[in-house]
Formats: C-alpha cells, structure tokens, sequence
C-alpha cells in the first residue's frame, strides 16, 4: 500500500510582530476604538504579522517552501506537483503556485492554486495526497500562504484586528510507511454570506466590496460544529479514537473556537497546537505554520498521530489524519 507522508515542513511570516498595543495605536488614530484586552480575550490574539507592499503570497510562500525542502533533503527539480492554498494569489492569473513553482526552480512540477478560504490548505493536502496514492506522482509541496492583510477593512474593528500574513509547506512524499490516513473535506455554499469579500473585476474596475466582511457569531457557532463532525468522520473512517490522538491542529481563527471543538471533542487543552496568539489568523496558513512551528520546536516527533483541521469562509471545513 502506498502512502503519503509528511517528510519536511516549514513556515515564514514577514517582518517584526505587530503587537495589539501598535494597532490600538495605529487604529485610534482613525478613531476606531479598541483594546488589547478586548483582543486577547475574545480572540487569544496577542500580536500579528503583516507584509509590506512589495511582498505577496509567492515571497512569503517561496521561504516556507526552501525551509520545508530543506527539512525534507528534496531538491526543488524533483517535485512533481506545487499546490498552494490562498485566497490572496499575487495576481489573477498565473497562480501564485506557477510564479512559486519559478521562484524555487521546480521545473518538473505541475502548479496550480485551490481556493478555500481558511480551509485551503486542508484542500490543498487532500488533493496531493490523493494523487500520490493514486500512483500518478511521487512528490508533492503542499502550501497555504496568505497577504490577508490586504482585504482589512481598517474601518471595521470586527475584523481587522483578527488577521495576519504568513505561510507553512510540507513536502509530501510517496511511502510505504503510514502518513497520511483519512482526508475529508465539505463545503456549504448555502452559507457564504457569512464570510465573504465579493470586490470583482468588471470592465477593468473592481466592483463590489473587496475586503472581508463577517458576521462573527455565525462564522463562530457553524466552525465549532464543523471541525467537531469532522473530527469524528475522518477518526472513525481510520478506525481510531481521539484518545490515538497525539496532537490536535485545528484552524487558527480564534482560541475560543479552538477550545470549544477540543472541548466537544474532549480532546485536552494540552494536545491543542496554539499558534494563533503569535500569527492572528493567517487564513490558509495557519495549519502549516503551526504544525512547522510545533515540529521545529520538538513537540512534535515522528511517528505520532495528527489531526490537522480548516474551516472557513464558502462556507468550507475538512480534516487530515495522519502518522508524522
Ligand atoms: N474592539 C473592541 N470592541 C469590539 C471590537 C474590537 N476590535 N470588535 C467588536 N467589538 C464590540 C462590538 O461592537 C460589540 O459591541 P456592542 O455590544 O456595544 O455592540 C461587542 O464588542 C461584542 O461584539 P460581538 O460581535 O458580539 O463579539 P463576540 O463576542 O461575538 O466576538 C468575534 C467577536 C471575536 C469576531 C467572535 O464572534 C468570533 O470569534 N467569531 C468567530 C469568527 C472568526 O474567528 N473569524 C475569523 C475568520 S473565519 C475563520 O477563519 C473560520
């Protein structure tokens, strides 16, 4: 049996941390008011990263993707596929996974990006692992990179204080030893007015309302739902039990939703991955980021059972099981 496994991860995110303190600041000079306690305690957001003007989601993608690379000994030329998950690609067209694929010199892989809101790379993992399972490929860099900051309304304080740009890869790699071992993914359009930027390009101007635009608590009740059924769908399609469970990865929107599904799921606050204090929400790149961060730190060690988790706006959620 042929599996897919993890075999490097890494993770880059821009410039110095942008502390809640310097954006209290920098928002009171609008005169929007907020606070670094109302932030920490309803979000867990302690600081943020943000890129500047002339980095995009390729640059911020390109150093996740060589420090993944590097962990894993792979060399660029021998990736067959780069998929990036994002909602923030530098341009239209090509893919930010074509202009990554050009930036590392992957000159054998085929590139394309998925776009799943927050869920991105969930999809993202689902795919390459299919395909490597499948036999059509041997090797796979997977990626979630965001410049999310680029669709924050700075006049919206229910947002804006929410997000951060970042990105985390992992090479995927053909083995016969277990990795990855149950992948599920959904999506509810019927929800997409909960979480959505609908700005478009019609007759060269954009149209509609480019930055993201939310109705919190729905987002918060449907995320708390969604990562506890697929939790269960993806443990009991692999035959396990949240107690095999070494390390819970969910989504990094927010630590009270994150509490909320280990609670449902009775997974303890200790197995819990939080990166979200650090990142704020980086979107798709927020399970790569943390899993690189928990892997490099040494919490995470090979041979152990992960259950990493996405949801977000389509409305869209999923799940990956696998041995490290
Ligand atoms: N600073 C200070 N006060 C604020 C701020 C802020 N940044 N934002 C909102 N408030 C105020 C509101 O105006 C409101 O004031 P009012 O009572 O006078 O009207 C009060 O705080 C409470 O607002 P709520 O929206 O009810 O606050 P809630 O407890 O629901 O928390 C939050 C808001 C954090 C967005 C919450 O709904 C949530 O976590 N939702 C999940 C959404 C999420 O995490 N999205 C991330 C993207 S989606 C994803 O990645 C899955």
């Amino acid at each position: 049996m042929t599996y897919a496994r993890i075999i490097g991860t890494g993770s880059f995110v821009p410039n110095e941390p942008v502390s809640n303190a310097m954006l209290v600041e920098r928002l009171a000079k609008q005169g929007i008011e907020t606070s670094d306690e109302w932030i920490r305690e309803r979000t867990g957001i302690t600081q943020r990263y943000w890129a500047n003007p002339d980095q995009t989601t390729s640059s911020l993608a390109e150093v996740a993707a060589k420090n993944a690379l590097e962990m894993a000994g792979v060399h660029a030329e021998e990736l067959d596929l780069i998929i990036v998950g994002t909602s923030t690609g530098d341009m239209m067209f090509p893919s930010s996974a074509c202009l990554l694929q050009s930036r590392i010199g992957a000159k054998k892989a085929a590139a394309f990006d998925v776009q799943a809101a927050c869920t991105g790379f969930i999809y993202a993992l689902t795919t390459a692992n299919a395909m490597i399972r499948s036999g059509q490929i041997k090797t796979a860099l997977v990626v979630g990179a965001e410049v999310i900051s680029r669709l924050l309304d700075w006049s919206d304080r229910t947002t804006c204080v929410l997000f951060g740009d970042g990105a985390g890869a992992v090479v995927l790699q053909a083995s016969d030893e277990p990795g990855v071992l149950s992948c599920k993914v959904h999506a509810d359009g019927d929800l997409s007015t909960i979480l959505y930027s609908n700005g478009v390009i019609k007759n060269g101007q954009i149209v509609g309302h480019p930055f993201i635009t939310m109705d919190g608590q729905a987002v918060f009740k449907n995320a708390v739902k969604a990562l506890g059924d697929v939790a269960i769908e993806v443990l009991e399609d692999a035959r396990m039990d949240v107690a095999d469970l070494d390390w819970f990865i969910p989504h990094q929107a927010n630590i009270r939703i994150m509490q909320a599904a280990a609670k449902r799921l009775n997974v303890p606050d200790e197995k819990v991955i939080v990166s979200v204090n650090l990142h704020g929400n980086t979107s798709a790149a927020s399970v790569p980021l943390a899993l690189d961060k928990a892997v490099r730190d040494g919490r995470i060690q090979k041979g152990q059972t992960l259950l990493l988790q996405g949801v977000g706006g389509g409305f869209t959620w999923g799940a990956s099981l696998l041995k490290f």
